[in-house]
């Protein structure tokens, strides 16, 4: 996990304890879904890897449900106020004795990439390192009227981000004195009088605060993700006494197919079109045929694998399209049934699903009837990792 084996063991503080009141909605914006993850796993995704070890604060069922697969230790409650929850993560913490500390806003889902290299650079010199951007517009005193009761210099003011960065020790004695309502982790050491350098920060770095920010997040996201296409192909031979499944629904038909598990050919070709996407392999590598446990098995469980596969990364599905290759039983009665079905187990909207069918005009085995083929597509948008081609 540590980016460069020589630097001092680093933790990220995890801060997803807040209601969001300004935000308005029942469920705290952090866990909103944003370009297929929740807003805190963007935020997890981008700034784990850079850490030894992760502490998320606040409430736990929602935290492991959106941190899934990301390893952290156990979740810590927050306080009623930022810095008391902070207060809590670095306690958490203290037993592991971490050198130096991150500190992140869960409601920041995208940390452009270096920034983190850019702080703990400075932590080699001082204390504590933020990234913060130069304020741009003038800026305006309100007098509590709706008008303007005087203008600020805006020369030397910049907007504070986060993650910040702080030698572990240094903030948690800090914090264990500090007023409850610093509302960031750099304002405890300014009143110490401690040294904290400003490092680049990036007007991407949203932080979730209101709900016009979603769609702006969302281009900020979406444009950081790389499209990839998956292709997928797959046979099975239709037989007397077999159940006929199809993209997870039941057909009545003279002929059901043959196949170790419930044979749905569609739903095979999808996730192996997934798979591909990913460069993951293909169904057999994820289910070896040889192992018992898959005898008949409802193939809805491979799919909602291969949809787990796209969340772990923290990507989504743009789309799939299937064609069935067959010539009975007619496929278009059913094919509404089958996208929705589909775009349950994908958790997708079912705009993003297609069924087709063709023949073959009675040619080769599918019309001769012996078999059904289906071939699938999907395109699956992948956050662009930093650093690679
Ligand atoms: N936070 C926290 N504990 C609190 C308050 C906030 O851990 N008692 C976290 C939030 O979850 C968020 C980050 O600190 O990730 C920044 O806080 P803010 O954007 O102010 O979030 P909220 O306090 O949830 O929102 P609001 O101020 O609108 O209520
Ligand atoms: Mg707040």
């Amino acid at each position: 996990m540590p980016a460069s084996p020589s630097r001092p063991r680093t933790a990220l503080l995890l801060m997803a304890a807040g209601s969001g009141s300004r935000f308005g909605t029942a469920t705290p914006k952090q866990f909103l879904t944003l370009a297929g993850s929740p807003v805190i796993r963007h935020a997890a995704l981008r700034l784990a890897p850079e850490a030894d070890l992760v502490q998320p604060v606040g409430e736990a069922a929602p935290i492991e449900a959106a941190l899934a697969g990301i390893a952290h230790l156990p979740v810590v409650a927050g306080g009623v106020t930022r810095q008391q929850s902070v207060l809590a993560g670095l306690e958490a913490l203290a037993p592991h004795a971490p050198e130096w500390v991150l500190v992140h806003d869960a409601a920041r889902p995208f940390v452009p990439p270096g920034t983190v290299e850019a702080l703990l650079a400075a932590l080699g010199q001082v204390p504590g390192a933020i990234p913060a951007v130069p304020v741009a517009d003038t800026l305006k005193r309100a007098d509590g009227t709706g008008r303007i009761a005087e203008t600020v210099p805006r020369a030397g003011l910049y907007r504070a981000q986060t993650p910040q960065a702080f030698h572990f020790a240094t903030l948690l004695r800090l914090h264990r004195t500090a007023a409850p309502d610093a509302t960031d982790d750099a304002a405890i050491l300014e009143s110490a009088g401690l040294p904290v350098a400003l490092v680049p920060g990036s007007d991407d770095n949203i932080k979730l605060t209101y709900e016009d920010d979603m769609p702006r997040l969302e281009r900020v996201l979406l444009g950081a993700m790389l499209p990839r296409v998956g292709l997928g192909f797959d046979v099975h031979a239709l037989v007397e006494g077999r159940r006929l499944v199809l993209c997870g629904i039941e057909i009545p038909h003279t002929h059901g197919l043959l196949g170790h598990s419930d044979a749905d050919v569609a739903m095979h070709a999808l996730c192996d079109a997934i798979y591909g996407a990913l460069a993951e392999g293909d169904i057999g590598r994820h289910f070896p045929p040889s192992e018992a446990n898959w005898k008949d098995a409802d193939s809805s469980v491979f799919l909602r694998h291969a949809a787990g596969r796209i969340a772990a990364c923290g990507g989504l599905l743009a789309n799939a399209d299937i064609t069935l290759i067959c010539e009975r039983p007619k496929i278009t009665p059913h094919a509404p049934r089958m996208i929705a079905r589909l775009a349950e187990i994908l958790d997708v909207g079912t705009e993003r699903i297609s069924v087709k069918a063709t023949t073959t005009e009675r040619l080769g085995f599918t019309g001769r009837m012996e078999g059904i083929a289906a071939e699938a597509v999907a395109t699956v948008l992948v956050p662009r990792q930093a650093g690679t081609k």
